[in-house]
């Protein structure tokens, strides 16, 4: 394949009580219907908050399995809970295997590694990173030895939550640790990363648009194809818009494009919960943490 064509999408944040979020999907299904790329791969948070809503991951799968092209899947902290952190407060809900396994018998793999157009592609699931659980070992374990099978190719990592914000040694703050891959995970995970010829980092979270480059690798944040987050829940740092991001990849080299599917409207939180049934408080809404 001389060419291989991936459009990310992130943040879809699905649920069948809030219309928004799906009129936006809808949106970004006509897209990638009318483009039709070799492949979507959703960079987590999925469903809207799986942990307190269950039935959020099968209504996301459900659309998703409408799409007209091949999909992976990563998991974000509102579908199996969140990283505990060195400094920050103890999530409400922390990431643990019950949910873990609920994501898995809905999603499927948590991890997972291809090859296209010369490159290794590998996805991971940066939710159980710090969170001693089994299969945080067995993740480092497994990246371990697909890392040494790359052979100098090179490799495109996508993960929910970015790496950092500017450089691998950043320090974390209370206030913001939980936007990252927390620390020592992060230092490990860099550190394995060091010895392969690391190209894109692809992430999501945040929901806004970022792309700078830090050594040799690009790092790209994908904002949330379904909403953005008021200035007053979270500061500014990239583009705060609704959108998706398209690849095309050819033997050692690629290209980024940053775009918008036609009728996708940049609902920011409040709106999301406008026209809900449920009169709830934007500010204890589960997604203002992203
Ligand atoms: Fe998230
Ligand atoms: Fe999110």
């Amino acid at each position: 394949m001389a060419e291989f064509r991936l459009t990310q999408i992130s943040d879809t944040h699905l649920a069948r009580r809030l219309a928004r979020l799906t009129q936006n999907f809808d949106r970004v299904r006509d897209h990638i219907d009318a483009t039709r790329p070799d492949l979507v791969v959703n960079t987590g948070d999925l469903a809207f908050d799986a942990p307190t809503s269950p039935d959020d991951l099968d209504y996301a799968r459900s659309l998703h399995d409408a799409l007209p092209v091949p999909c992976r899947y990563l998991p974000g902290n509102h579908d199996i809970g969140d990283n505990p952190t060195q400094v920050g407060p103890t999530p409400s809900h922390p990431v643990n295997e019950k949910a873990r396994q609920a994501y898995l018998a809905t999603f499927g793999d948590d991890r997972w590694r291809f090859e296209a157009a010369g490159w290794c592609f590998i996805g991971l699931n940066s939710l159980v990173m710090n969170s001693d659980l089994v299969s945080e070992t067995e993740q480092f374990d497994w990246l371990a030895g697909e890392l040494a099978m790359t052979s100098g190719r090179p490799v495109a990592l996508f993960l929910h939550k970015p790496l950092f914000l500017n450089a691998p040694d950043d320090a974390e703050l209370a206030t913001t640790a939980i936007r990252y891959v927390p620390m020592p995970a992060r230092r490990r995970l860099v550190e394995m990363l060091r010895g392969v010829n690391l190209r894109l980092i692809a992430s999501g979270h945040v929901h806004q648009r970022r792309d700078f480059t830090y050594g040799h690798t690009r790092h790209v944040w994908s904002p949330s194809a379904g909403f953005i987050l008021p200035e007053r829940l979270q500061e500014r740092i990239g583009l705060k818009e609704v959108g998706l991001v398209e690849y095309r990849f050819r033997t050692d080299s690629f290209e980024v494009r940053h775009v918008r599917a036609a009728g996708q409207i940049d609902f920011d939180l409040d709106e999301v919960w406008a026209k809900g049934p449920k009169a709830a408080s934007p500010a204890k809404a589960p997604a203002a943490t992203g």
